[in-house]
């Protein structure tokens, strides 16, 4: 570039540019600088602004981009309508993604309290809706049994199955189903039956009333370790099974639901044998998250009592 070009081409601009706005200004000067002193050889004065004007900055508002909303999308819309609780889970993004979404409170299509979804959640102050709800069909598990009828959704009793045979085939050790399903009415008798022999404070701190048992669900199942004949529930937590259970149930879908120091949060003294059904994705997200009750996975108040 010539002399005279360049001199040509530090005039225009800045006759310009003075008539800018202080920022404008700074920005014009910093890249001419950029070019190899043009501007120092132009000694005219550069007259500045008042400070207070320069400090006039226009009132900004930035749009709310509102968050996307997963219960619009097709893929979650066809999973929840043909009522397949895992697909619609994995429709969300995963686990992780539907229980954000879920605490978030962005997501209307998924109810915690609707009693046929696996993501129920059923504790002292969410009693079942409704009370006598009765889930569509239970099958008897293939593991053994000890009251020889013990049933459960057939989702649950397929995973119970798997994982069953898959803690023997480990070495694990052997499972057994002391109970599972319970109808409100045998419910009923079993509470009112803790009740007679712990009163009503002991009977609360073991065993749900009626109406608000996960067992009423289906899908939960009382388990117990077995080799030639099988342990009772309060054994359960001793054993290699248990240990088993602990780090490997979500793989099928289960977590241990009453856990040890959680009795403020869920109401109930640990039960290391109780495991309840919630699905793989969420009960791998659960388990990988270090969750220790429904109630914090899903940001719920803690049930520790009755509301009445
Ligand atoms: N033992 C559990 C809390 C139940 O009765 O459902
Ligand atoms: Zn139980």
């Amino acid at each position: 570039m010539s002399a005279t070009h360049s001199r040509h081409a530090s005039r225009g601009p800045l006759a310009v540019k003075v008539a800018l706005p202080i920022g404008v200004l700074f920005t014009a000067i910093a890249s001419l600088g950029a070019l190899g002193g043009v501007i120092a050889a132009d000694p005219a004065p550069i007259p500045l602004p008042a400070p207070a004007a320069a400090m006039a900055l226009p009132d900004v508002r930035m749009a709310q981009t509102p968050a996307a909303d997963p219960c619009a999308d097709a893929a979650v819309r066809s999973a929840l309508t043909a009522g397949d609780d895992e697909a619609t889970v994995h429709a969300f993004g995963g686990g992780e993604q539907f229980r954000a979404a879920v605490v978030a409170g962005n997501a209307p299509c998924i109810s915690l309290e609707d009693p046929h979804r696996d993501w129920v959640v059923v504790n002292k102050l969410r009693p079942l809706q409704p009370a006598d709800f009765a889930p569509a069909s239970v099958v008897a598990s293939d593991l053994r049994g000890l009251s020889g009828s013990v049933s459960m959704r057939p989702e649950v009793a397929d995973a119970l199955s798997r994982m069953g045979a898959a803690m023997v085939a480990e070495g694990g050790g052997a499972l057994g189903v002391n109970n599972a399903y319970r109808s409100y009415g045998l419910q009923q008798v079993t509470y009112s039956r803790f009740v007679r022999s712990e009163g009503v404070e002991g009977a609360d701190a073991g065993s749900a009333r009626p109406g608000h048992s996960e067992h009423q669900s289906g899908l939960a199942v009382d388990v117990v370790a077995c080799s030639s004949g099988c342990g009772s529930l309060g054994q359960f937590g001793a054993t290699a099974q248990s240990d088993w259970i602990v780090r490997h149930a979500h793989e099928y879908g289960f977590i241990v639901r009453y856990e040890k120091d959680a009795e403020g949060v869920t109401g109930y003294m640990p039960e290391p044998w109780h495991l309840r059904y919630i699905g793989v994705e969420l009960a791998t997200v659960y388990h990988e998250g270090g969750f220790r009750t429904l109630e914090e996975f899903f940001g719920l108040p803690p049930a520790p009592d009755y509301g009445h």
